[in-house]
């Protein structure tokens, strides 16, 4: 797919919503309009954090919630997932040095493994800003592209089971934003 205008709004909302749906559609649902009340267009700074409940991400799914203007993907991965992208060389990887997203519980340029980015120690749990590198397009996944994870149709850019860029034009890897489990269902954003 290649279109040049693809920043429009429609095309980001179709994209998001396509997302969306290709993972966990009734948690989706239930969250979106929490989430929506609190768009950032009425006060960006009352919107310091969100909790997101993630019991109804099953293993292999992923849920997207908007946080900040933009959309977070929230991954819960597969057994298979989390060994493709702990099998990855760095040197494997356009982008090997992580900076992650607003995140001061981690080292500015981190080494771009599959550890430094999960949540978790089993790597269960991927949270990634839904924007893609290149220009902004909301990647459509997981489980979509050459490398099993996340596709982006705008200009042809392919990111790992880790998020991590592999082929296309986008220069880093999906960014991690700062979250955090606050128990074993909820997920804090911020
Ligand atoms: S915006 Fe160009 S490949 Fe994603």
């Amino acid at each position: 797919m290649s279109h040049a205008d693809d920043h429009a709004g429609t095309r980001r909302d179709f994209l998001y919503y396509a997302t969306a749906a290709t993972g966990a559609v009734l948690t989706g649902a239930a969250v979106w309009p929490l989430v929506n009340q609190m768009n950032p267009a009425a006060d960006v700074q009352a919107l310091a954090s969100i909790d997101v409940d993630v019991s109804g991400v099953e293993v292999g799914t992923q849920l997207t919630v908007k946080f900040l203007g933009k959309p977070v993907f929230i991954r819960r991965r597969s057994a298979d997932e989390i060994a493709a992208a702990r099998a990855t060389p760095l040197e494997d990887l356009p982008d090997p040095v992580d900076y992650l997203y607003e995140n001061p519980n981690q080292l500015a340029d981190s080494p771009a493994l599959d550890q430094n980015r999960a949540m978790d120690e089993a790597g269960e749990w991927l949270v990634m800003i839904g924007v893609c590198t290149h220009l902004g397009c909301v990647p459509i996944g997981g489980e979509s592209g050459d490398f099993g994870g996340w596709f982006c149709p705008c200009h042809g850019s392919h990111y790992d089971t880790s998020g991590r860029i592999r082929k296309g034009p986008a220069p880093r890897n999906l960014d991690i934003p700062l979250a955090s489990f606050t128990n074993e269902t909820t997920l804090r954003l911020g």
